[in-house]
């Protein structure tokens, strides 16, 4: 079974939401673990329509403060109240278009942690990274300032997703020989940084991921489900990919 993560990201309506998850429970097949991840005013409808469905919940962001005077922030345990049980950190929007630092990333981490909500941590390299063969050095630093600080077993509830800063949104994607090396890289990283028990750590890829392509990524040795975008705005679309892998 794989994870299939599906990042609405600043999309639909409410009505639009609960047309999407109605068709969505009843074209699900079960056969993987599907995990959307709708804006967060949705989230308390999209968790009531979900309900025993076997589809689980996502925010996209959480704020890196715990609560208080911090205006329009959404905080890790309100999106836990609403339902979510996993939360996206990382994100290469956040990072490009909100300016997150690696600094804020990790208290992210820290405040999800501490809310009971499991993390998916995004990583991945520009393309001029690329262009100059520093893709395991952007990696090493981006999983290190990360998840610094935190205890070997608060990685039980991190999930890692693999998302090449140029291939999101853009139609373009690495080889799967190349996301192969990556996902392998990543996970030597953090078992040198943690221990060779971190190995389990749940690795996926996302990027430009459609109908075509998402059976050649989740074949990928290593790779253990995908983050999909604009192509999960179509329940058909993700239902097609969720068969196909
Ligand atoms: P995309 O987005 O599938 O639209 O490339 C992926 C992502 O934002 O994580």
């Amino acid at each position: 079974m794989k994870k299939i993560i599906a990042n609405l990201k600043m999309n639909m309506t409410s009505r639009e939401i609960k047309d999407y998850l109605l068709k969505l429970i009843v074209k699900n097949t079960h056969k993987n673990q599907i995990i959307l991840c709708p804006p967060c005013p949705y989230l308390s409808l999209a968790k009531f329509l979900l309900n025993d469905s076997g589809i689980e919940l996502g925010a996209q962001n959480i704020s890196d403060e715990d609560e208080g005077a911090f205006t329009g922030e959404i905080s890790g345990k309100m999106v836990k109240d609403c339902g979510a049980e996993y939360v996206v950190v990382g994100h290469s929007e956040r990072k490009t278009k909100f300016r997150e630092s690696a600094r804020t990333i990790n208290k992210k981490i820290k405040v999800a942690l501490k809310n009971g909500l499991k993390v998916i941590l995004c990583v991945g390299e520009q393309l001029t990274d690329k262009n100059l063969d520093k893709t395991k050095e952007v990696l090493k630093a981006q999983i290190e300032d990360a998840l610094k600080g935190l205890y070997e077993n608060e990685l039980d509830n991190i999930l890692i997703a693999y998302e090449p800063v140029w291939a999101i949104g853009t139609g373009k994607t690495p080889q799967p020989k190349e996301v192969e090396q990556s996902v392998k890289y990543i996970r030597q990283v953090i078992c040198e940084d943690f221990s060779p028990k971190s190995e389990k750590i749940e690795v996926l890829y996302g990027g430009s991921i459609d109908e075509k392509n998402a059976s050649s990524f989740a074949k990928v040795s290593g790779v253990n489900g995908l983050l999909i975008g604009h192509t999960s705005l179509d329940v058909d679309h993700l239902i097609q990919i969720s068969k196909s892998v």
